[in-house]
């Protein structure tokens, strides 16, 4: 749009008669039409348009014009330039094809309307002027309807882009390819998805990342939790209820399918669900309606179902605590996520990605990591997955200042269970390929086991407090083992 609100014309045409005529037809709205440019060919309508950008609204372009770009070569090249500029096209029709080819073609390369020009003989207007003013003032309300849309669309895409990147799945290894393969896969499907996994291995961030790259990313993503709400609400927070269908429905309740409605809704631990909302579930699955409590007749609603479970559905299945239909509804595409320790190096990346977020939320350099620290690291089991790792990082950055060492990462208040490291438990390593009699096994895997112990505790008695014994046996025991 230009100066005054006028809206603000490029005319390309190459007949000075016609741009004439055009003037003259322009001119009883003078005040809200400006001619801000006339170009005799296409090459110096491009050009116009890259140079100033967002300057035109309308584009009236004359179909026949001299110098080979022209027509919809030409409309298809200034709508790659500026998607939301509107052309209305002026020919003399002297085509050799029927009018509605001719203009279905023009429309499908993205022309807004087209007009067949007066005869050369009416000079003061080039077509009937109404029809002319109406088509520009309704092409320049189209420019200003696509151009916000275009910048709704842009923000809500940057808005799902910061939420994607907010949850982003770190890891390289082969299952994280894998499963990153997967979701994008069953992100362009409306594919019911059933994610399983241990504790804390990411279903969570799983599902959020099938949702934001579905095509039903700007609508809501709904989580809930089936285990942690006792199975009498379930059902009404699922379907809702009516006013009054019941004593102390004093307002309606929506349900939460129905405000995840054209969205995702995410159903964590899907096996603690009733066998009655089973039923139900399985209703909005094969029939998309929802049955609310207390109303006659369904609803209908459309709701991609994303389910997680860290138990084994088809074992409960097979036991008899979850329906068989239900299940294959819920399964169609198979998500498995793999523990944390079996995906090798992501250990290290997840560990310095969590080491550098928590240490910009505390506004603190990340500190170092002592290579021990790492190999313990490496070697521990991990049984809280990626949820563990996250908050022994967490607690690592509150309490170490500079480096991250072996002792820091050893004490039993940052990893709950007993650390493994590889050079312990290295039995060639130990034993150098011999055999040896029960007694002297013990006493050479204590020695060691007592030894670790001590160089990760702070004294003798905090030593013996983790080994569970009185200071008095460890100093007796380290005596016989020869360590003191
Ligand atoms: N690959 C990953 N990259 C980055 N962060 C991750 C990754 N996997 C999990 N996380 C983080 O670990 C934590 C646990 O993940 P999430 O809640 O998705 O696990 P879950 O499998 O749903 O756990 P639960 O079974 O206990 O519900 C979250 O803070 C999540 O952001
Ligand atoms: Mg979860």
């Amino acid at each position: 749009m230009s100066t005054n609100n006028a809206i603000s014309l490029l005319l390309v045409e190459d007949e000075e008669f016609d741009v004439g005529r055009v003037r003259n037809t322009l001119r009883l709205f003078s005040e809200r039409l400006h001619i801000a440019d006339v170009v005799s060919n296409g090459r110096a309508a491009l050009e116009l348009i890259q140079k100033k950008p967002d300057n035109y609204d309308v584009v009236i372009l004359d179909y026949q014009i001299s110098g080979g770009l022209k027509g919809e070569e030409l409309i298809r090249k200034i709508k790659d330039l500026d998607p939301c500029i509107q052309i209305i096209v002026i020919t003399k029709m002297t085509i050799n094809v029927t009018d509605y080819d001719f203009a279905n073609n023009l429309l499908k390369a993205g022309a807004f309307w087209y007009c067949t020009k007066y005869p050369g003989n009416i000079e003061e207007f080039i077509y009937q002027p109404t029809d002319f003013l109406l088509g520009i003032f309704n092409a320049y309300e189209k420019k200003r309807l696509e151009k916000h849309t275009l910048r709704a669309d842009r923000r809500l895409m940057q808005s799902v882009e910061s939420l994607l990147e907010a949850r982003k799945l770190i890891g390289e290894s082969k299952p994280m390819i894998q499963l990153k393969e997967a979701i994008e896969k069953y992100a362009k499907t409306d594919a019911n998805i059933l994610i399983s996994g241990a504790s804390g291995t990411g279903k969570e961030l799983v599902a959020w990342n099938i949702h934001l790259m579905s095509r039903r990313k700007f609508e809501k993503f709904v989580p809930i939790n089936c285990g942690s709400i006792p199975h009498e609400l379930i059902e009404s927070e699922l379907f809702g209820y009516e006013k009054g269908s019941f004593t102390g429905a004093n307002a309606p309740k929506l349900g939460l399918f129905e405000i995840a409605n054209n969205g995702t809704i995410f159903l964590d631990e899907v096996s603690e669900l009733s066998p009655s909302a089973q039923v139900k579930l399985l209703r909005v699955i094969q029939d998309g309606e929802i049955e609310k409590i207390g109303r006659t007749g369904s609803m209908s609603v459309n709701v991609r179902v994303i389910t997680a479970t860290n138990k084994n559905l088809a074992a409960e299945v097979s036991d008899g605590r979850f329906r068989e239909d239900l299940y294959f509804r819920l399964n169609v595409g198979p998500i498995d996520v793999v523990p944390l320790r079996q995906r090798g190096e992501d250990i290290q990346l997840l560990f310095d990605h969590f080491l550098e977020y928590f240490s910009r939320d505390l506004g603190v350099l990340a500190p170092s990591v002592d290579p021990k620290a790492r190999e313990i690291l490496m070697n521990y089991r991990w049984p809280g997955n990626v949820r563990e790792l996250r908050s022994v990082v967490q607690r690592l950055v509150l309490n170490c200042k500079d480096k991250i060492t072996s002792k820091d990462v050893s004490d039993p208040m940052i990893l709950h269970s007993p650390v493994l490291t590889k050079d312990m438990w290295n039995l060639d390593d130990m034993f150098g390929g011999q055999v040896l009699p029960l007694r002297d096994m013990e006493r050479i895997v204590r020695t060691r086991y007592f030894k670790y112990v001590r160089s990760i505790s702070s004294s003798d008695s905090n030593a013996a407090e983790k080994l569970g014994l009185a200071p008095s046996n460890f100093y007796r025991m380290c005596k016989e083992l020869g360590i003191k």
